[in-house]
């Protein structure tokens, strides 16, 4: 909730999310009743004291450090998770908070290789998410895609072999582009340059964590190695007026992700995002959740930060709305209702 005099109008307008990890929806209170289901240990308290109860986990998660101290967790935590049922409760306890927070049109990451890596099928952590997908569609009217990352501190090759598992779901549609995401610094986007190849003559949408801890270097090589045609965080992009220019023409969607990247210590506030640079230079971006249960915080969430942070008026976020849907990856018809959404709520409150 932010003290704004738009905060109703951010409330009422609809919402599309690009980034946001499954397994970063795992709350303490669902990851200790999945983990006790399934009997799978958690670090003991003579190995981690946070793990002793909800309230000490939310009160370690209050306090990481940096990306690597935050995926030290995300990692345990989904441990926990080994059937379909598992994959599907995780998210659809998301997609319930989804559409508490106004959310129309969600397009969420999940991670293979942390499953496969731990003896669980590629196919039943699809399914399992598929579930939740279909029931997010008909129950909650979300319409939903859902997007495997390559984990870039495992080696290339098990990259291949991931990427190659989930190639007959990102051919038919039932996987809807290929993403890169963990840990980033000493880990280059171009390392996997051979996939990305692939996957883009195989026709195959393309996206990558980029300039969250790592530099602005790394934006560049995975626009010009990878060819990716989305970037997730890409807030340092910024700090290249050439590289934003090109971004800006070429109408590529950086996905932000503000309160992570002040709980994860890659800024000291939202102000220091160029939210306002984005707008000026005409990059396209949307505003999103990244790992709403370890940051405590989803979408609403977000947009309350950048307003309390940017004060911006009804039509500049009328414009970040509308590129949210422009740049998301669902079919024509679908992104003429959510503008016609947008447009209403727009309308309603402007003047
Ligand atoms: N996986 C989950 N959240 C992530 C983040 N913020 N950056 C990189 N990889 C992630
Ligand atoms: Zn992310």
């Amino acid at each position: 909730m932010c003290h704004s005099p738009l905060h109703s109008f951010l409330v009422a307008l609809p919402k599309c999310e690009h980034h946001m990890h499954l397994e970063g929806a795992l709350s303490p209170l669902l990851l200790f009743e999945i983990a006790s289901r399934n009997k799978i240990s958690l670090p003991t308290p003579s190995e981690d004291a946070s793990f002793a109860s909800t309230a000490s986990l939310l009160e370690r998660y209050a306090r990481f450090a940096s990306l690597d101290d935050f995926l030290h967790y995300y990692f345990i935590g989904m441990t926990s998770l080994i059937h379909a049922r598992d994959f599907e409760d995780l998210a659809w306890d998301y997609f319930l908070r989804a559409k508490e927070h106004g959310v129309l049109h969600a397009e969420v990451f999940f991670d293979p290789q942390a499953h496969t890596s731990r003896g669980i099928e590629f196919k039943t952590v699809v399914s399992g998410f598929e579930k939740a997908c279909k029931r997010a569609e008909n129950e909650l009217g979300i319409s939903t895609l859902l997007i495997p990352c390559l984990l870039r501190h495992l080696p290339v090759q098990d990259g291949e072999s991931a990427y190659h598992e989930a190639l007959g779901d990102l051919r038919n549609g039932r996987l809807a582009g290929l993403g890169l995401s963990s840990s980033e610094k000493g880990y280059p986007p171009g390392l996997f340059k051979d996939i990305y190849k692939e996957a883009k003559e195989a026709n195959i949408r393309r996206t990558a964590h980029a300039g969250e801890e790592g530099p602005v270097e790394y934006i560049r090589e995975a626009i010009r190695v990878c060819d990716i045609q989305r970037i997730d965080h890409g807030f340092r992009l910024a700090e290249d007026e050439e590289l934003m220019k090109e971004v800006a023409e070429k109408q590529m969607l950086v996905t932000l992700c503000p309160l992570s990247n002040l709980k994860l210590q890659c800024v000291s506030d939202v102000g220091q995002l160029p939210v306002r640079k984005f707008l000026d230079a005409g990059v396209q971006f949307s505003i999103n959740c990244d790992d709403p249960a370890y940051f405590t915080s989803y979408i609403q969430d977000n947009y309350c930060a950048v307003q309390e942070a940017f004060d911006l008026s009804i039509n500049e976020w009328s414009r970040i709305a509308k590129a949210a849907v422009r740049g998301s990856w669902c079919h024509e018809q679908r992104k003429q209702f959510l503008l016609d959404k947008v447009q209403t709520v727009v309308a309603a409150h402007g003047k």
